[in-house]
């Protein structure tokens, strides 16, 4: 073992923390997904908590759940809601609440006590979870708003940017307080504040749904806000998704007025109910109603998501969230409804009535006015946050008195700035994610998202700062306009905000392309995981495009805890589903953009809740989109001919290939193949036997006449683009005896398509996703980490050394000889993202394949660890990746591989967290060269040979750290 491995080894040798003594400790408690969550609507709520130990092997034999409605009974281990009793076996994850009816309102006190084999037990310490508002009869508050006098804007080329509101009430606590609970939503986005404090640090709140069909509330503890004697509440409400710019829709001339702006509405609205237990058991309830004041002239003059926010802090009202504040010059709110009715025309796309038609805009008529969303239901995600601060790197100025603050690192987010200068001053942000070469901000990418913030000062002596609230951008860089003097670097500090999904991946290797592209991806992921999984923060999309998320879900399982986030997106998803059966192109689905489907977008609806129930071991995902997915199915019968794909819906395929085109239909059948697949599986999961054999014998259908139309006897495609090639094999559609043939025809593709200046990649969206796992699987992993490390374009490479701090929608972007007109000089600057996440879905390879993390049964209950190191030498430009260190924080806890090959000799490194068991696949030749912690493998503990297969030796291995060595087999 060289010098190199024993420095290695020392440095990454601690992995993950354990409880020191006997007995496992039940640690992180969760319900549905979430730390100690407030007001769910999950009547039977699922729990799952992790099992800690330092002993290898270590299993829990039995829990015990106790759920008391006060902590003191909790302490006392009466579970007067629900006691499980002592229950045999090891589930941990997910185990559905089945005590007492939980009523609204309830605070349920829990916690769980696990026993080892040994019979010892453990507790947990004790969490947390409360119910919200269950039924409707439950909220007495109204939707409250302002007298909207302004008409429907129709203008095209003017924005129509109006102020946010401020809403206000003072009221008298009487008594001692007990506990005080806020329930909160909105037609818009609100910011509540309770004298004079903020409450909760959620962006964006209540997240985006389709209003027509529901919207989210937030409940808040505010027992520590609320005070006996005079308080005040006050929420800030701008228009959001509800009735501010959304999407394409003034791009394209689409939506309400064909300007994209009030899809759901015309006046944001807003409800509260703030109840308040006092000590002697009676309550207090505080409702908006009329009894509130508004005002919109407030500082914030305009607040809009995709245009930026105008705020004049002359006009700021110190104090209004607090008792005694004069709102004497505020009107009286109205009830929402008083708005009446608004009629208006909203534009959209239709399908054509015959197929060979093209789809039009047509105009329908709406009304804008409000309405009670048919369904309120508790916010599941996690709430989007402010979650780093970013310094800049550097200040530039191209011109005189323009600043641009680079900030090293292209993100979602706004802006903390901070200025000292006269009153009336006016400063002006503009944002951008690349610069041109003379170094002016280049934005033509933002297309109509204006993207422009403004400041004006109030003129305080000591200074003044300011975060805008109604707005976020994708952004790297600042241009600073009318700034007094020449800033400093402390004038803008990057706040990075996206939904609060715990990280939970990390990766390196010997080649440093590799570690920043994997930084790159994980970057990406967080600037598009806001509220739901859009394309891209920046241009004016930022829509749930669901081609994208398909591509992207499995790594994004990797590099996030993503459940609570994609329990809430799914709904969405769902709940999108067009009158035909098939998904939408985007959810939520605000308006029809060309056909209302494209094959393998429309897939989502089945690929993003399989590889949630396959992340989180989680079938009650399966159980409710079950009637939407057999839905879907239906549709793609329908649609299908003889088991065969058709060309229909929007023309995407395998989206922005590079000189290879693979023709519709044929994605269309692979796709439909691979859903009939899932769907199979899903419904054994669900203990549908019958579904699961009807969906495996389409799915034997369909890869029958896949076979008879697309395959050649000597295992090669009719249709010969690598796409298709990838497709299928990943999608299991060649008959096994000729998965190698194909494979090879597939690598030499590859291979023999690369010249000194392109990588010989052409695949798009779709085909880039399966490429590499495809090529490992089929035997060709030198080829897959040759291309993987490959610096040519098209690849991953080549991005990263164009200087790439995320995901870029197309390989060439930017390019250095070119700058954004791409590698041939030929690309719309317009049409580009610097922030889209599809081809890192990459990272499934590097964490599954590469470092060899996977799962081997839902929930990775059990894991897989197989590494594929590259031969050495194997690569003619440069050294072989030869080390990784790789981890995953799964449900179970933390799963870490790391490996080094080096003379000969390969050292693998793994974590397996307690309570679960892993296959540990080596490249030896026999197992007398394996040693265990340099002890020979017969005697290790934890660790079982198995057999020799395909060139490895398994060996089944406890839960532990190991560190195996042996002379590696080639
Ligand atoms: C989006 C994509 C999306 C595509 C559909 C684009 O404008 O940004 O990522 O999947 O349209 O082809």
């Amino acid at each position: 073992m060289g010098m190199i491995w024993l420095l290695l080894g020392v440095a990454v040798l601690p992995m993950g923390s354990y409880a020191s003594g006997g007995g496992i400790l039940p640690t992180a408690l969760r319900c549905e997904y979430r730390v100690e969550p407030q007001g769910i609507d999950e009547t039977a709520p699922r729990l799952t908590w992790r099992v800690e130990s330092g002993d290898r092997g270590a299993k829990q034999a039995a829990y015990q759940i106790l759920v008391a409605s006060s902590a003191e009974l909790l302490a006392k281990n009466t579970g007067d809601l629900w006691d499980s009793g002592k229950v045999a076996g090891r589930d941990t994850v997910n185990i559905a609440y089945t005590g007492k009816p939980l009523g609204s309102r309830q605070q349920c006190f829990w916690k769980v006590g696990t026993w080892n084999d040994a019979g010892e037990a453990k507790w947990s310490s004790p969490a947390l979870w409360t119910m919200g508002l269950l039924q409707p009869s439950d909220w007495r508050a109204d939707y409250i708003s302002f007298r909207d006098a302004t008409s429907v804007w129709k203008d095209k080329t003017n924005l129509f940017l109006p102020p946010a509101h401020q809403y206000r009430k003072e009221f008298y606590a009487a008594k001692k307080i007990q506990r005080a609970t806020v329930y909160a939503t909105a037609l818009g986005i609100h910011e509540l504040h309770l004298n004079g404090q903020r409450v909760g640090d959620a962006r964006f709140a209540p997240g985006w749904a389709d209003y027509h069909q529901r919207a989210y509330y937030n409940t808040y503890d505010v027992t520590r806000l609320v005070k006996s004697g005079p308080n005040a509440i006050g929420a800030w409400l701008g228009d959001g998704w509800y009735s501010g710019y959304i999407g394409f829709g003034l791009l394209t001339g689409i939506g309400t007025e064909a300007i994209g702006r009030n899809t759901y509405g015309k006046t944001p609205s807003f409800m509260t109910q703030l109840e308040i237990e006092y000590t002697d058991g009676t309550r207090e309830t505080i409702v908006t109603d009329k009894s509130w004041k508004e005002t919109g002239d407030g500082p914030v003059r305009e607040g809009d998501f995709l245009m930026g926010e105008y705020y004049d802090a002359r006009k700021v009202t110190p104090g209004w969230t607090k008792p005694g504040f004069d709102d004497s010059q505020w009107n009286t709110a109205i009830l929402a409804a008083e708005n009446g009715s608004v009629p208006a025309t909203f534009y959209e796309f239709r399908n054509p009535e015959n197929p060979d038609d093209k789809t039009k805009i047509k105009g329908r008529p709406v009304d804008l006015g409000f309405k009670r969303p048919p369904k309120l239901e508790a916010f599941p995600g996690e709430p989007v946050r402010p979650i780093q601060e970013i310094k800049p790197v550097a200040i530039t100025s191209p011109t005189n008195g323009v600043y641009i603050f680079n900030l090293g690192q292209n993100f979602a987010g706004v802006v903390r700035l901070k200025v000292k200068g006269p009153a009336g001053m006016k400063i002006q942000l503009r944002y951008g994610e690349m610069l041109y070469p003379d170094g002016r901000l280049m934005n033509e990418n933002y297309r109509k998202a204006r993207a422009i913030d403004h400041y004006v000062l109030r003129g305080d002596k000591n200074g003044e700062e300011w975060t805008p609230r109604f707005t976020f951008h994708g952004f790297q860089y600042v241009e600073v306009t009318g700034y007094p003097g020449k800033p400093g670097k402390d004038a803008i500090t990057g706040i990075v905000l996206h939904s609060d999904t715990p990280l939970t991946s990390n990766f390196e290797c010997s080649d440093p392309m590799s570690n920043r592209l994997f930084r790159n991806i994980v970057w990406t992921q967080r600037a598009n995981f806001l509220d739901l999984p859009t394309d891209c923060p920046q241009r004016d999309e930022r829509f749930g495009w669901t081609g994208d998320a398909q591509i992207y879900v499995h790594t994004a399982t990797l590099n996030a805890d993503v459940a609570a986030f994609y329990t809430k997106w799914l709904r969405e998803l769902m709940e999108s589903q067009r009158p035909s059966g098939a998904f939408p192109g985007y959810a939520p689905y605000p308006f029809q953009h060309g056909w209302d489907f494209g094959t393998a977008w429309c897939d989502a609806g089945v690929i993003c809740p399989y590889t949630i129930w396959q992340a989180y071991a989680d079938t009650r995902v399966i159980e409710r989109c079950w009637p939407d997915m057999v839905e879907f199915l239906n549709w793609r019968k329908a649609t299908s001919k003889d088991f065969l794909g058709i060309m229909h819906g929007n023309n995407w395929g395998d989206w922005l290939s590079v000189g290879e085109r693979t023709p519709l239909d044929y994605v269309d059948t692979v796709y439909f193949a691979y859903s009939a697949n899932l769907m199979s599986q899903m419904a054994a999961a669900i203990g549908k036997q019958p579904e699961a054999a009807d969906y495996a014998e389409l799915f034997s259908n369909i890869k029958k006449a896949f076979g008879q139309k697309y395959l050649k006897p000597d295992g090669s495609l009719t249709v010969d683009t690598q796409t298709a090639y990838a497709l299928a094999l990943f999608m299991d559609l060649m008959p096994d005896d000729l998965r190698a043939k194909t494979g090879t025809i597939l690598a030499d593709k590859l291979r023999f398509g690369e010249t000194a200046d392109n990588s010989g990649m052409t695949t798009g969206f779709l085909g880039t996703r399966t490429l590499l796992p495809v090529l490992t699987s089929v035997g060709e992993n030198d080829l897959a980490v040759r291309h993987f490390q490959s610096r040519k374009f098209p690849s991953w490479g080549y991005e990263v050394e164009q200087g790439a701090t995320t995901i870029w929608e197309r390989w060439d972007s930017f390019t250095k000889e070119h700058g954004f007109q791409g590698k041939n000089g030929k690309q719309n600057a317009e049409m580009n993202s610097f922030a889209h996440y599809s081809f890192g879905a990459v990272c499934e390879w590097m964490i599954g394949d590469l470092a060899g993390i996977q799962s081997d049964s839902p929930g990775y209950d059990k894991i897989k660890i197989h590494p594929m190191p590259p031969t050495p030498g194997s690569n003619h430009e440069r050294e072989p990746i030869h080390w990784v260190k790789a981890h995953y924080d799964s449900i179970h806890g933390r799963i870490a591989s790391e490996w080094r090959q080096a003379k000969g000799k390969f050292e693998l490194n793994v974590e397996i967290p307690a309570n679960t068991t892993a296959t540990v696949y080596l490249p030896a030749s026999s197992a007398d060269q394996i040693t265990v912690g340099g002890k020979p493998l017969a005697k290790a503990e934890g660790v079982k040979f198995l057999r020799l297969e395909g060139g490895r030796a398994v060996l089944a291995v406890a839960s532990g750290q190991y560190r195996f060595a042996c002379l590696a087999s080639r």
